[in-house]
């Protein structure tokens, strides 16, 4: 096997909780009368919650207080949530769930590696709660992607190295993140474009012929 240990990427990889973050920032954003597209949204990929706020802001006219921003975020995440509540086991596609267990029979280790501060919360919602070996998300880290901290502790949480661990993202930031803790990545969906990972999914089922030889 080329790789003892596989970390995934939450939203956008995992599940489409990426459409989610965006219908709530798009509410958002119209709120307060800011200009919000899809374009921007992609470069809110892998960034954290006020790290995002602050881009979306990048087109606001005026000053906000560190307070209400703080509100302005809580805002977003408490319309996010409601979106979330309404996803279930259905959101999880069969496609990811045999790769999962295909990767988990080859012996794999596979582990989470998500900003999001609500990864627990999705994990259980699509009946994933206690499928994985570790969860490295928003909760304990100080430094989102492209820093590579939530990979690095995710590996340590599963005892391997990053040389002998995959990850896979469908951010930028997440395979330049990736990159700057020393794993090998595999982009999906957006983060293809950017033409920095090492690998290139058609499908989260390519992991299949990577990994397992
Ligand atoms: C993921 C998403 C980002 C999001 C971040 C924080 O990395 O790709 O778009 O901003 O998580 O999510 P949270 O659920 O904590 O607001
Ligand atoms: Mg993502």
């Amino acid at each position: 096997m080329l790789y003892k240990g596989i970390i995934f990427d939450l939203d956008g990889v995992i599940c489409h909780t990426d459409k989610y973050h965006y219908k709530a920032w798009k509410k958002l954003a119209d709120q307060i009368g800011v200009y919000f597209d899809r374009t921007i949204n992609n470069r809110l990929r892998g960034v954290s919650r006020m790290e995002s706020l602050e881009i979306i802001l990048e087109n606001y006219d005026g000053e906000l207080t560190d307070d209400e921003k703080k509100t302005l975020a809580e805002q977003k995440n408490n319309y996010y949530r409601e979106l979330l509540n309404n996803m279930s086991r259905a959101d999880l596609s069969d496609e990811v769930y045999d790769t999962l267990i295909a990767l988990r029979q080859a012996g794999c280790k596979l582990a989470i590696g998500s900003s999001s501060k609500n990864a627990g919360f999705i994990l259980k919602k699509i009946g994933l709660g206690e499928f994985f070996d570790a969860v490295s998300d928003g909760n304990n880290i100080s430094h989102s992607k492209p820093d590579p901290e939530v990979f690095l502790k995710a590996a340590e949480y599963i005892n391997l190295a990053p040389a002998e661990c995959l990850v896979v993202e469908d951010a930028e930031s997440g395979i330049e993140a990736a990159i700057n803790g020393g794993f090998d990545s595999a982009a999906i969906g957006d983060a293809v474009n950017c033409g920095k990972a090492m690998y290139t999914l058609r499908s989260i089922e390519d992991l299949k012929e990577i990994v397992i030889i």
